[in-house]
């Protein structure tokens, strides 16, 4: 097998033409509709996986599924709000009966409603929690469902590197977060001894509707880039890949794990302290 995957991730495999193991594989990604989960969803279709796209923006999921079916893939857009029990429910029987029992899932539908701790409101904070937090249990129980028959399976929960850092004005988003990452590593534990991995990756600064509004002010994507290590900000595919490779059977012995996936940004913090002659 040759895997000449250069450093930088700019040449492509090439030799085994299934070096991940997901060609078939039924494949089921949340907010699949927009940035990180519509780029999942094109990763996974360009392995040759059969794709669901669940989004509660069931427009958004059917453009990115054209794309993918105008290219040969199956993929198939499914209409769901993942705080909704009873919609996720439905979701999973639709994807049960067009394409079959779900081999993987990546639980990444989120939001933010930004806010401090003196002024969020009880509504605002059990919005976050019941989509990031809640909608990521409901998806795992319901596709788990599949998995745990099987004694099969890989998760892969889409936390944030709020999850490790609190951030001032961020809601309930770094709390929902941190809750993600637990969750993850109780469902190893509970899940891990029936054959069903599961695991998180923490994006950084990733380009994506979610976070548009910020590099849209002027100079705010240099500085941002400024403070992270790899001087850059990220794109959705730079958190969909090391996603997929969570998915795959590539990471079979990685179970309760957690990436961070961030340019580097995490390595930075000592450089934020003052010291005279050498922050410029
Ligand atoms: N963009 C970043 O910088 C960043 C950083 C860290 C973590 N994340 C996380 O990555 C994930 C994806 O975010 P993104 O940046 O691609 O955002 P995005 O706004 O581009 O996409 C999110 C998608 O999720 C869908 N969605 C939202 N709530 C939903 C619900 N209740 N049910 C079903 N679908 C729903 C939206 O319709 C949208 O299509 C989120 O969990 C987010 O918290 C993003």
């Amino acid at each position: 097998m040759n895997t000449n995957i250069s450093i930088d991730g700019t040449e492509k495999m090439s030799g085994s033409a299934d070096w991940l193991g997901l060609a078939g594989q039924v494949c089921v990604v949340s907010g699949a509709g927009s940035g990180i989960g519509a780029a999942m969803a094109q990763g996974l279709a360009a392995v040759g996986a059969r794709v669901a796209l669940l989004d509660r923006d069931v427009a958004a999921a059917r453009r990115v599924a054209a794309q993918l079916t105008g290219k040969g893939a199956v993929a198939l857009a499914v209409e769901c709000d993942i705080a909704d029990e009873a919609a996720v429910a439905d979701a999973a029987k639709t994807v049960r009966a067009e394409l079959g029992a779900c081999d993987v899932l990546m639980n990444n539908a989120g939001m933010l409603r930004a806010a401090s701790l003196e002024t969020v409101t009880v509504a605002q904070w059990n919005e976050v929690l019941a989509v990031n937090l809640t909608g990521y249990l409901l998806c795992s129980r319901e596709f788990g469902r599949d998995m745990l028959e099987r004694q099969r399976g890989s998760i892969v929960h889409v936390a944030s590197i709020a999850a490790l850092h609190p951030q001032t004005q961020s809601g309930a988003y770094s709390a929902s977060k941190a809750g993600v990452l637990l969750m993850s590593r109780q469902m190893a534990a509970e899940w891990g001894p029936r054959g069903v991995r599961s695991n998180a990756v923490c994006p950084g600064m990733i380009r994506t509707a979610l976070s548009a509004s910020f590099y849209a002010e002027p100079g705010f994507e240099a500085r941002r880039a400024a403070v992270t290590a790899s001087r850059r900000v990220g794109e959705p595919e730079d958190i969909a890949n090391p996603a997929i490779f969570l998915a795959s059977g590539r990471s079979s012995y990685l179970n309760g794990a957690e990436i961070v996936v961030d340019g580097g940004l995490d390595c930075m913090l000592m450089d934020m302290v003052p010291r005279p002659g050498f922050n410029d």
